[in-house]
């Protein structure tokens, strides 16, 4: 198949990084995706570096060998561990990844008190390291794990009383502490933005990454002449290593939320 014409491969240890597939799909509906979720073996976060290595290499092979053009890591866990190593192994293709929008947090308006939210993996990464010694000189950043939170996302159960009693708990520091801007740092968290928002209040500006990563993955196909010429809307190919028929109609649900 002509390179520009192969589809977009998107990969994520759930159904998580389809909050970057819609931006993707909204940004470019012309492009052809296979998105690959690894709900088998979520929550990544909470496992050692080595398995989501060994995890995320694994499928990004299966998703180059299904033919496609540029991959996509909609994961911020699995980007923390693994991009650089993709990227030497990879260097023809295009590879992004994606990382907690603490800058446009940070910069884009005055937000004096900034809590980014993440896998425990992500927050005790280097790479977030590298990241928040860029901004901590602007505004106070707290750094919150949700160990848990991925989980119901995955359920589907992106509301009720049992998510909203979980983050209730987990975030009631940070109402305390009068936070200005909350950073969605795992690409599973966009689906409960809505009671994320609830609970600190419509004060609270939220960030996530999946728009910019989705602008960035344009910029990149664009560099490469890889944008697919075609004017009729693409196709979005949904696998997962445990497609259930509930699975796959949580994956459509959550494309159109
Ligand atoms: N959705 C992923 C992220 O952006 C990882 C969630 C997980 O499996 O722990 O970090």
């Amino acid at each position: 198949m002509e390179d520009a014409k192969r589809p977009i491969g998107v990969f994520d240890s759930g159904v998580g990084g389809i909050s970057v597939l819609r931006a993707l799909v909204s940004l470019m509906p012309n492009e052809n995706y296979i998105y690959f979720g690894d709900s088998l073996h979520a929550p990544y976060g909470s496992k050692r570096l080595q398995e989501v290595r060994a995890l995320t290499e694994q499928h990004v092979t299966h998703l180059l060998e299904a033919g496609a053009k540029a991959i996509v890591v909609a994961c911020n866990t699995a980007t923390s561990a693994d991009i650089s190593i993709l990227r030497a192994r990879y260097p023809h293709i295009p590879m992004i990844g994606i990382e907690p929008a603490v800058k446009p947090a940070v910069l884009s308006k005055e937000h004096p008190k900034v809590l980014v939210l993440g896998t425990p993996m992500t927050i005790h990464q280097e790479k977030f390291a590298r990241l928040l010694e860029k901004y901590e000189g602007s505004a106070k950043i707290y750094t919150q794990p949700c160990p848990g939170l991925v989980e119901y996302v995955e359920r589907g159960e992106l509301t009720g009383t049992g998510i909203e009693q979980f983050l209730r708990k987990l975030l009631a520091p940070y109402i305390e502490e009068k936070v200005d801007a909350a950073v969605l740092g795992c690409t599973h968290y966009p689906f409960v933005a809505e009671m994320i928002q609830k609970i600190l209040g419509d004060q609270v500006a939220l960030y996530e990454g999946g728009p910019g990563t989705a602008r960035e993955t344009k910029r990149r196909l664009a560099q490469g002449n890889l944008l697919n010429p075609s004017k009729e809307e693409g196709v979005v190919r949904f696998e997962n290593s445990d497609l259930t028929p509930e699975k796959l109609r949580l994956c459509q649900f959550l494309l159109h939320v």
